[in-house]
Parts: C-alpha cells; sequence; structure tokens
C-alpha cells in the first residue's frame, strides 16, 4: 500500500509513518517544515519539502500516486492565527481543499482528516460528545470547522461517481516525545518543558484555571492506525482524548514538580488571556471505543514522565 502524509515532519504524521513502514507500506510525506522538522521524517520514507497550498507540490510529493491521504499539514497555532488570519485560511482550509483535490485525482481509498476539539469552542456541557454541536470560538477554530465540513461534504457528493470515504478524528491536547521543543507556538506542554530546560520564564496566559483534555502521542497513533480501512469510521467525526479535564495549573504544577521546582522558585509571568481560548473541555470517547475499539492508555502522570525524560535527552 502507499500512503501520502503531509505534514509527515511533524509529531502525528512522522509517527504514523513509522507505523506504516513497519508494515511495509510505502510512504510519502509533504512537508513545509514550518513546525515540521527533517530530522523527524523515517528512514525508508519518500519526502518532498513543499506546501499544501501549491497544488503542483501536491503532485510532485506523490510520483508513484497512493492508495491513501493522511491529512495533518495545518496552521495549528491559535496565537498565529489572530496574527495571520489570511494565512490560516489559505493553509487550513484552501491546503485542505487541494488535498481533496489530489485525492480525486489518484483515486484514493480513504482520507484521514486531522481534525481538532477546537471545533466545540466552549460547550454548554461537558464532556462533549460528536453530537455536541460544533461552535469555534476562535480564528483557528473556525478554519478547521471549514476543512473538516469541506472534507465531509466532498465524501457525501452525490455528483461524483467514486466519493472517497473520510476518516476525521477530532484530536484534544495531543502531547509527546518528538513534540518541538524549539517552537513557541507548540502545544502548552512542550511549551513549558523547553521553558524549564532553558531556564526562561513560564508565561501563564489567564487565571490558568482553563482545562484541557491532554492525550498522549501513543495513544493518538494507535487510533489512527484503528481507522485504516475501518468502514464504520467513514464520513463521521471521532473524539480522540483522554475523558479527562486537567486546568493549566494542574498540569503546570505537575511539570514544576517534575522538574523539582514550585510556583515561588520559578518565574512565571502572567498575561492576559488570548482571544478565542477554551475554558474547559474533556473528551467523551465512547464512539472512539464503539467504532475503532479504541480506549486511551497512558494516563497522564505517566505520559508526562516519559515526555520529560525524553525531553532531558534533547539539546535545547
Ligand atoms: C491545541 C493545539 C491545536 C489543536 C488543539 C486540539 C497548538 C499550538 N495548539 O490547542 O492545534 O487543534 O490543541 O488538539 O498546538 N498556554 C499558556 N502559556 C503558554 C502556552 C499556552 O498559558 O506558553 C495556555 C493557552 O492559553 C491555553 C492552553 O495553555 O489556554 C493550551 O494552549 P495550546 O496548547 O497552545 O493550544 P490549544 O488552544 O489548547
Amino acid at each position: 500500500m502507499k500512503a501520502l502524509i503531509t505534514g509527515g515532519a511533524g509529531l502525528i504524521g512522522s509517527l504514523i509513518a513509522e507505523r506504516l513502514l513497519a508494515q511495509r507500506w510505502k510512504v510519502f510525506i509533504i512537508d513545509n517544515e514550518s513546525t515540521g522538522m527533517q530530522a523527524n521524517v523515517p528512514t525508508g520514507a519518500t519526502y518532498y519539502v513543499g506546501d499544501i497550498r501549491n497544488p503542483d507540490d501536491l503532485r510532485k510529493s506523490v510520483p508513484e500516486g497512493a492508495d491513501y491521504i493522511f491529512h495533518f499539514a495545518a496552521q495549528v497555532s491559535n496565537i498565529l492565527s489572530y496574527r495571520d488570519p489570511n494565512e490560516d485560511i489559505t493553509t487550513n482550509v484552501m491546503g485542505t481543499m487541494n488535498v481533496i483535490r489530489l485525492g480525486y485525482e489518484l483515486g484514493v481509498k480513504q482520507m484521514f482528516h486531522a481534525s481538532s476539539m477546537a471545533l466545540y469552542g466552549n460547550p454548554q456541557q461537558l464532556p462533549v460528545s460528536e453530537n455536541t454541536p460544533v461552535a469555534p470560538v476562535s480564528f483557528y477554530g473556525i478554519s478547521k470547522l471549514a476543512a473538516e465540513n469541506y472534507m465531509m461534504a466532498w465524501a457525501l457528493r452525490k455528483d461524483v461517481e467514486k466519493p472517497i470515504p473520510v476518516t476525521a478524528l477530532r484530536m484534544f491536547n495531543v502531547y509527546g516525545p518528538r513534540q518541538s521543543l524549539s517552537n513557541p507556538y507548540q502545544g502548552v506542554i512542550s511549551v513549558f518543558i523547553a521553558n524549564l530546560l532553558k531556564n526562561e520564564p513560564i508565561t501563564l496566559f489567564g487565571n490558568g484555571e482553563q482545562t484541557r483534555d491532554f492525550i498522549y502521542i501513543d495513544d493518538v497513533v494507535d487510533a489512527w492506525m484503528a481507522s485504516i480501512d475501518n468502514k464504520r469510521a467513514f464520513n463521521r467525526p471521532i473524539n480522540i482524548g483522554s475523558s479527562t479535564q486537567i486546568s493549566i495549573n494542574h498540569m503546570l504544577d505537575a511539570i514544576l514538580s517534575e522538574f523539582g521546582h514550585t510556583r515561588s522558585s520559578y518565574p512565571i509571568i502572567i498575561k492576559p488571556e488570548l482571544s478565542g481560548d477554551q475554558r474547559a473541555i474533556e473528551a467523551d470517547t465512547r464512539v472512539a471505543n464503539d467504532l475503532l475499539g479504541w480506549k486511551s492508555r497512558v494516563p497522564f502522570r505517566d505520559g508526562l514522565a516519559r515526555t520529560i525524560q525524553w525531553a532531558r535527552t534533547q539539546t535545547v
């Protein structure tokens, strides 16, 4: 089997590439290295540095065609979506449209779309199931909602001969080894760990009482692998989270303590709450359990310890 992974030099895409290669798949990767790194690309993958906003780049990245497309390339930062909304739209929405079109040109069997809990915004009730109305509160969330909607709407087109099924996993806050320690617009856990390793002050946006559902990378990769050729996972979004709500304060205290610090022994700068920041989120993952036979297995404490252990081995 042949797969194209967009954003395959990033955390999730590169680990999926490794799993597919281990199963003797041929893997093509396209990444513009805006956040991904060549060092993440596994040996054996065919790597093309290019941008999903450019259809020619996409075509060049799959010289032998593909049977599956995993679409992970995106502008992922809420902060940057406010700084440059157009880039957010061109990458997340128009780039996704280019990826869908490529899928139809190649006639792939299934598309995998990296969706996000950002679609839920600030829901009235927690945990959120896939039936919870989507109402993003950030520019980023709006672009990710449009991208997921386009993916699904193409899969349900009546005017194309062979619609391509889509699996969209709405990932909650993914963290773990290999998440960048140099990009300040990465997931918050890696940002805090990198701050500590570099002995820089930590920035806390808001009062820290906002919550997230942190999900360990290995669990996330398992979920994607379980969705390959899985007809039950076609054309419907599926939540992938740990079903646990943890406040940023709690997470920060846990990281500080792993480094032998407390709030009073380490510099913490409090800044105003970010635009579009979600207040509280927690995944209901019963659908993933039912359709993918998937459950998160790595508890937060263990995942955090493994991530810090890995981060200590890195040069920052
Ligand atoms: C994150 C991802 C997003 C993904 C979503 C669900 C990033 C940058 N964001 O969104 O792409 O779709 O999970 O998987 O990878 N914070 C601080 N100090 C910091 C950094 C962050 O206090 O230095 C706070 C933020 O204000 C926020 C929380 O930590 O309240 C989480 O932030 P972050 O990890 O950046 O992103 P999410 O918006 O949760």
